[in-house]
């Protein structure tokens, strides 16, 4: 038994979206992520995958690049990213039902692992690209869900966690943030983001143990599509 974890597959089996004019590493990308997942995760395994899946704008245009990730081994816990137009915070519980026995999707819930909960939510940093009170209002928004994600865990008797976000936990210089905090406030081991893409992103946020946290950045490219085993 293991825990994997990696994000941002960004697949695009029904819409025309080539991740390779990003970067030539994102050629035939679904295809790595498929022989890797295969090789490192095995049935008895979960892998979080940490959002952004799919370039589909509803549930009709997600539904092959859900399939695939569908019929990777293991069991397979979905996080929320800022491109994942098909997911709406506020119906997961639907989205739960429909997919039950499939995929789990993280949000205002949590998943056990051993004695491990895995808690989560999309997060928020600030990119440059909106007014700095829609980010605060974002971010605080976002820590209310993670909260809601730590307390559930909690109120069940869980006292390890692991803490799942989309976005890196800080925003560029930020030595802390409310995720940081909350993070040490409930004493996780570890934090597991993606979201950076590219090289001159990986160095956004935190790598590496910070203030007793080990802090991962799992994003498909920065892993070259390889899963991180987080446990
Ligand atoms: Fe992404
Ligand atoms: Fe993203």
């Amino acid at each position: 038994m293991a825990l994997w974890a990696m994000g941002d597959f960004h697949l695009a089996f029904s819409v025309d979206k080539p991740m390779e004019v990003f970067d030539p590493i994102w050629k035939n990308h679904e295809k790595k992520i498929q022989k890797y997942v295969t090789k490192c995760v095995k049935d008895t395994d979960t892998i979080v995958i940490t959002g952004d899946h799919s370039w589909g704008r509803n549930l009709e245009e997600c539904e092959t690049d859900l399939k695939f990730i569908e019929e990777l081994p293991g069991r397979k816990i979905l996080l929320r990213g800022n491109h994942d137009m098909f997911w709406d915070a506020k119906k997961t519980a639907r989205l739960n039902d429909s997919f039950e026995g499939r995929l789990q999707f993280l949000q205002n819930n949590y998943y056990n692992y051993g004695d491990y909960a895995l808690v989560g939510t999309k997060g928020y940093c600030y990119e440059g690209k909106d007014s700095i009170e829609h980010f605060l209002k974002i971010r605080e928004r976002e820590g209310e869900r993670l909260r809601i994600s730590f307390d559930k865990a909690k109120a069940d008797g869980y006292s390890k966690f692991i803490m799942f976000l989309h976005y890196p936990p800080t925003t560029i210089g930020e030595q802390e943030s409310p995720f940081t905090q909350m993070a040490e406030e409930y004493g996780v081991a570890q934090v597991i983001y993606s979201h950076c893409h590219g090289r001159e992103r990986y160095d956004d946020s935190f790598k590496g143990e910070v203030n007793g946290i080990m802090y991962r950045l799992v994003s498909s490219d920065y892993l070259k599509f390889r899963p991180e085993r987080i446990l």
